[in-house]
């Protein structure tokens, strides 16, 4: 019996996951494991290959020759695509509006959550996604739903925007959310969705460092572990 323990974390799109799950992995001293990441690695392999986003046989055949991979340099997880490291290629519009199209593709799917589920049986894990706590990693010993309003995940996204003194339109980005966290939510292959026995967070009218504390308060409940 090995001790080790998988916290997921799963919600919409602007919640916050990623800040919270990469500060929550420091203080347990454990990885973080961002599987947005893997998706947005094998939508630039499929760009690279010419793949059009509509063409779902491609997308099947072509993801079988990427090999994506994880690495950690200095704590923080560097993606592997072919022995590249592609980190600093993937966020960008092109490479989130084809992993978007990809992302629900089976094939991209199986080849990823293989991935995801051994490095959460090798070691203790922070993972953040849309279905880890509902398909990835049912049995995780701690599942953490992470969401905020619409209207506060724009504005945040707004104020980030802003803050890299990019022109943008507060309506636009809250419309745009919307769209996307509906298509999250009803597409037909691991749809967005809150597991039975995850833990509800709306963290609209919290502030970061008030999230980080709900969340370690509920890893220690649930796993005995204190930062
Ligand atoms: O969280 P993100 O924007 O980096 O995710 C990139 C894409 O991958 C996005 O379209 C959602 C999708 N995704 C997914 O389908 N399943 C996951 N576990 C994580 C991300």
């Amino acid at each position: 019996m090995n001790n080790i323990f998988a916290v997921a974390i799963d919600g919409p799109a602007g919640a916050g996951k990623s800040t919270i799950a990469r500060e929550l992995s420091k203080k347990l001293g454990v990885i973080y494991v961002d599987t947005g990441a893997m998706y947005r690695a094998m939508a630039l392999y499929l760009i690279r290959e010419g793949i059009s986003s509509g063409d779902s046989e491609g997308i099947s055949k072509k993801c079988e020759t990427a090999d994506i991979s994880i690495r950690f340099e200095n704590g923080e997880q560097q993606v592997v695509l072919n022995g590249e490291n592609v980190n600093g290629l993937i966020r960008t519009e092109e490479v989130g509006l084809m992993a978007s199209f990809s992302s629900p593709n089976p094939d991209v799917r199986k080849k990823l959550v293989e991935l995801q589920r051994k490095l959460a049986s090798e070691k203790s894990v922070v993972m953040d996604g849309r279905d880890i706590g509902t398909v990835v990693l049912p049995d995780a010993k701690v599942k953490i739903y992470l969401t905020a309003s619409s209207k506060v995940r724009a504005k945040r996204r707004f104020d980030e925007l802003s803050a890299k003194g990019e022109k943008c339109d507060m309506d636009q980005i809250e419309a745009d959310i919307v769209k996307r966290d509906e298509q999250d939510m009803n597409r037909a292959i691991s749809p967005l969705k809150q597991a039975d026995d995850a833990i509800l967070v709306d963290t609209s009218d919290m502030t970061i460092d008030e999230v980080q504390k709900k969340l370690m308060d509920i890893v220690s409940e649930k796993t005995g572990v204190n930062a």
